[in-house]
């Protein structure tokens, strides 16, 4: 009984690995994921330019999970580029999946380069954060901008490339739009746009306003793009959305799922989560009397 799966051509020991954006910009942080079961890690997303990120408050609690606009904080991508490495040296062996953000095709293009020269094993296109102005779902949602954000990318790039979407009302279409460009994988879904207003202040808490829903509330949602996306495409999916022990985690692969990313029950519960779902999952393979995790992919859509 394995949990081994090949995500992007790349092996991965389990199919855990965390979400972009709740990993410090630590080596041995990403260690610790990876001594916990992670399969693989992900890093936050970069910029061509470093980024401050927006003012506190940034996170906020909210029914099901948190409200975060962090506004894509992060030193740059040729700081991070220069990064890379420890991460690769502190992963010991497990691929390490770089992330990029942008305002332009240039933008994606330019960052993207420089992590694939920092040694990233692939990158992930973040083309749907809700709260990145000018960027992130502005971008993501419009099937013509992915296309070209993704063909320039992946036309240029010798490692493959993930194409992170949001929800979206033509997310399928998006996802043709990506895969047709060069994307190798589909990372469904980010967080999803929404607002906390206090009660007393009357106003909205974040200091961007309008955040990002992630936690358990967004589950069932990214389950759904993941089952709708898989149904057309048959693509390779990595699963994101209020994942937090083995049965979120194979609700997403029986969806179509390859593999799955851990974020809000990671900010809450640490490394242990990752442990406690991979011993879920070699329980569940196990009992279903399966030799292999990947027979489980896209099971919910045999009649
Ligand atoms: C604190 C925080 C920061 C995030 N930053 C990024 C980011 O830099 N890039 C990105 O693509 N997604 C980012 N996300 C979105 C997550 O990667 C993920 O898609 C989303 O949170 C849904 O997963 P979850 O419900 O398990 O948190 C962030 C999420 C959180 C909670």
């Amino acid at each position: 009984m394995s949990l081994k799966v090949e995500v992007v051509g790349l092996n991965l020991k389990t199919p855990v690995m965390n979400a972009s954006g709740v990993l410090e910009w630590s080596p041995e942080a990403a260690r610790r994921l990876i001594d916990a079961g992670a399969g693989a890690v992900v890093l936050k997303s970069a910029t061509r330019e470093p980024r401050r990120g927006y003012d506190w408050p940034r996170i906020v609690r909210a029914f099901g999970g948190y409200i975060i606009a962090v506004g894509i904080a992060n030193p740059g991508a040729l700081e991070v580029s220069r990064m890379i490495k420890g991460f690769k040296e502190a992963s010991g062996g497990a691929p390490v999946i770089a992330s990029a953000a942008g305002f332009s095709p240039e933008d994606f293009l330019e960052v993207a380069n420089l992590l694939e020269d920092g040694g990233a094993d692939a990158v992930e296109l973040n083309m749907s954060c809700p709260h990145f102005k000018g960027g992130g779902i502005e971008l993501g949602q419009d099937p013509q901008t992915v296309y070209s954000i993704v063909r320039d990318v992946s036309g240029s790039l010798k490692i493959p490339v993930i194409a992170k979407l949001g929800v979206a009302d033509k997310l399928v279409d998006i996802s043709v739009k990506a895969l047709e460009a060069g994307a190798k994988a589909l990372t469904l879904i980010n967080t999803i746009k929404a607002m906390k207003i206090d009660v007393y202040t009357k106003k909205p808490v974040l200091s961007n306003k309008v955040g990002g829903l992630a936690g358990s509330a967004i589950h069932p949602v990214a389950v759904r793009a993941i089952y709708d996306v898989y149904r057309e495409t048959r693509a390779e999916i990595i699963g994101a959305g209020g994942v937090r022990d083995w049965e979120t985690a194979v609700e997403m692969i029986l969806a179509g799922a390859r593999a799955v990313q851990v974020g809000a029950a990671l900010i809450d519960r640490g490394e242990a989560v990752i442990t406690e779902i991979v011993r879920g999952l070699e329980k569940y393979v196990w009992i279903e009397g399966m030799k292999n995790i990947g027979e489980l992919i896209g099971l919910a859509h045999k009649t």
